[in-house]
């Protein structure tokens, strides 16, 4: 990322931090509605708690954009998670739709088309690292999960 989108990516969140409850709550809304597959993974979830836990861990990826070094290893770790909470490949793209749409409906005309491209960036390298993790995740889990979703 440049360090134009880097820095458009960071003013944008300094203006939903102090409102990332609502911000969070919005993008889970919109998530649900667009895919269920992906919904019916926070079946019994406290989505207070995942709203927060998501909020942190944005708010620590927004800091982290000019030290990939450091970001990119913890965010393939979030990935390799993933494996373990059923989540898929193509739930990535739900995830990035939702957010963008939380965006519009949090900052409106402040999401202006450059700030918006610069957060399709900083989502498309988070989420190609998290897929990555999910890639690397051992077979015993993928077995686990293929076996719990068999019931
Ligand atoms: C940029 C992308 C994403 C970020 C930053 C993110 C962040 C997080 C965080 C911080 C947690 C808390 C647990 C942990 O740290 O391991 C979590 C859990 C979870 N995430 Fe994600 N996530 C992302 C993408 C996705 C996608 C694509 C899905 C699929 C629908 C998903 C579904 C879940 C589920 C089901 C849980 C477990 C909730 C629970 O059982 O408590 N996440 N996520």
């Amino acid at each position: 990322m440049t360090p134009e989108e880097i820095r458009l990516v960071r003013s944008s969140w300094s203006m939903i931090a102090e409102r990332s409850d609502a911000f969070t709550a919005r993008f889970y809304d919109h998530l649900f509605v667009i895919d269920a597959g992906a919904a019916q993974l926070f079946n019994g979830v406290d989505m207070t708690i995942q709203q927060w836990k998501l909020a942190q861990t944005l708010g620590v990826v927004v800091q982290a954009l000019d030290d990939l070094d450091t970001l990119l290893p913890a965010v393939a770790a979030l990935g390799r998670r993933h494996t373990r909470y059923g989540v898929l490949h193509h739930h990535f793209d739900s995830v990035g739709a939702a957010l963008l749409q939380a965006f519009v409906d949090t900052l409106g005309q402040q999401f202006t088309p450059a700030v918006r491209a610069a957060w399709v960036r900083a989502y498309a390298l988070v989420a190609a690292e998290m897929q990555k993790g999910l890639e690397n995740a051992p077979p015993t889990l993928r077995i686990f999960n293929d076996r719990d979703a068999a019931g």
